[in-house]
């Protein structure tokens, strides 16, 4: 496997599972890493936990485009709401001696790999700069004073950077861990472009950059630690010219970091596959048959999805607090209602907007495997590429199946929707050369977020599946040689939800 690989396709067939070849991997739990940075920071700011405000419908999150009223400017209280939803603990355990974090997104693993940074340029109540963000700590660390810039960037008041860092990952996954660095980092990019909106605001994703001059500016280690999304918002509060009030300055890059003693080990190939993609996109044509997954041609047999407004609406703020993964699914029905809101929170990124990856959207296909589930026949479906409707692709019972590709991972087979993130990867990387893989898992990522937050504002159990022998996973869909079933979500009613 260390050989290396020239291309992300060829990452990904390389770090595919393959039954009675997974070698077995001691889990170290006396060099288990560490979830927050640590700075000797020029300002130590606490962040303000108070005055979260429930009522706000997720639903519409999810639809609005633009903010109904004008754009807001962020404050600081604001803005440590927005990090609390995006990112904030949610629970506590020790075990091992060790502290284990629960958080308001899932991360493969628990093992929270990502970490957000925040350039300031014009906010109220916080002074222009960098800050590291430590959510476990719950404090900001200004790591640079004064102006920055990174080039496109500087129309904009405030810019949130989400990075992965390799071995907390790899600590288990090893080589396969640039895929779930890719996923959980969607996870977070939605949770945070959610909490955004929810303040009125009207984020840009951006995940087109040059990752060295971002790694450079925020002192990166670069052999652990990579840039994966900028997230930009404009308030309105101030006027065009005070925009520029700052200079940009180049000279002064970040602090860094006080080094970690955990003894990271590292994976080239992970490092291998992240420089293959760090520069820029330079999209090339391509057409409709590129991003084909499917082998066969399947009838064209289609359920419309008609959004239905949920009465009582989902609480956003409840439903990103609770959020919690559930595994113990029950074979029960799930009713129309639920299943077209859950079927809108996997589409709802599709629907006109602009930033979801826009040009690595076109080569993800969701799909869904569906069992008892009101208004559906059982079996396999797609979603329409605006989202709109479902193809039906086979009837049929697909879940126990499933779960044994996934690594024997039995409760799968009971949830009632399991969703299906797949993409033609070899046209995917024709067209956008290997950066299309990774904004393909963000935008997975996104997606799942959403599927999550839906289901528990449902009261429905949600859990992320990673772990999949691949191939098997592409003969069982009846996938082409050149695509793959890359994420799975499970949902559907679980025990003590009211649904026995
Ligand atoms: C990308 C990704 C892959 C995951 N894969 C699996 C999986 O294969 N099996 C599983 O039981 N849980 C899986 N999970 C769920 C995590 O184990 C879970 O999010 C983590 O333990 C934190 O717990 P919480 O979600 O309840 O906060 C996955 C989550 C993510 C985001």
């Amino acid at each position: 496997m260390n050989d290396g690989v020239s291309t992300a396709a060829g990452y990904h067939w390389a770090t595919a599972h393959i039954r009675n070849r997974i070698k077995p991997h001691f889990l170290d739990f006396d060099h288990y890493p560490r979830p927050f940075k640590t700075y000797e920071a020029l300002k130590r700011i606490p962040l303000i936990k108070a005055d979260f405000s429930p009522g706000k419908d997720l639903m519409v999150l999810f639809r609005r485009e633009k903010p109904a009223e004008p754009e807001q400017s962020l404050g600081f209280q604001a803005l440590s709401r927005v990090l609390y939803r995006s990112y904030g603990v949610t629970r506590e355990e020790k075990a091992r001696g060790i502290r284990f974090f629960s958080r308001t997104v899932p991360s493969a693993g628990g093992l929270y790999p990502c970490h957000i940074y925040l350039m300031v340029r014009q906010m109220e109540g916080l002074e222009t700069g960098v800050y590291y963000c430590n959510m476990i700590q719950e404090f900001l660390d200004l790591i640079h004073r004064g102006g920055f810039s990174h080039g496109r960037d500087r129309a904009f008041d405030l810019s949130f950077v989400v990075t992965g860092t390799f071995f907390n990952s790899a600590w288990k996954y090893r080589e396969r861990a640039f895929r779930y660095l890719l996923l959980d980092s969607g996870h977070l990019v939605e949770n945070l472009n959610l909490a955004l909106r929810a303040e009125g605001l009207c984020p840009r994703m951006d995940y087109d950059f040059e990752d060295d001059k971002i790694s450079a500016l925020l002192a990166l280690d670069k052999d652990k630690e990579v840039p994966l999304a900028c997230i930009h918002v404009s308030g309105k509060a101030f006027r065009p010219e005070e925009k520029f009030r700052t200079v940009p300055d180049l000279s002064g890059y970040c602090l860094k970091e006080i080094e970690d003693e955990s003894n990271a080990i590292s994976y080239p190939l992970l490092k291998q596959i992240h420089d293959l993609g760090k520069a820029r996109i330079e999209t090339q044509p391509h057409d409709a048959e590129a991003a084909k997954v499917l082998a066969f041609e399947p009838d064209d047999r289609r359920v419309l999805l008609d959004s239905e407004t949920l009465n009582p609406p989902l609480d956003y703020e409840r439903a990103v607090f609770s959020r919690r993964s559930k595994r113990n699914f029950i074979p029960a029905r799930l009713n129309r209602k639920n299943a077209f809101a859950l079927m809108e929170s996997a589409s709802s990124l599709y629907k006109g907007q602009q930033e979801v990856s826009p040009r690595a959207l076109p080569f993800l296909t969701v799909g869904a495997l569906l069992q008892d589930v009101e208004g559906f026949k059982d079996g396999f479906y797609i979603f329409s590429g605006e989202g709109g409707s479902l193809r039906l692709i086979r009837k049929g019972q697909f879940h126990e199946p499933l779960s044994r590709i996934c690594l024997d991972q039995q409760w799968i087979s009971r949830a009632a929707v399991n969703f299906l993130f797949m993409a033609n990867l070899t046209g995917l990387e024709t067209a956008l050369g290997p950066r299309g893989y990774r904004l393909l898992l963000m935008g997975a990522g996104r997606i799942a977020q959403r599927i999550y937050l839906a289901a528990t504002g449902l009261s429905l159990g949600c859990c992320g599946v990673g772990a999949l022998y691949d191939e098997e996973a592409r003969t069982l869909l009846g996938l082409n040689p050149d695509s793959a079933l890359f994420y799975a979500v499970s949902a559907g009613p679980v025990k003590g939800s009211g649904f026995q």
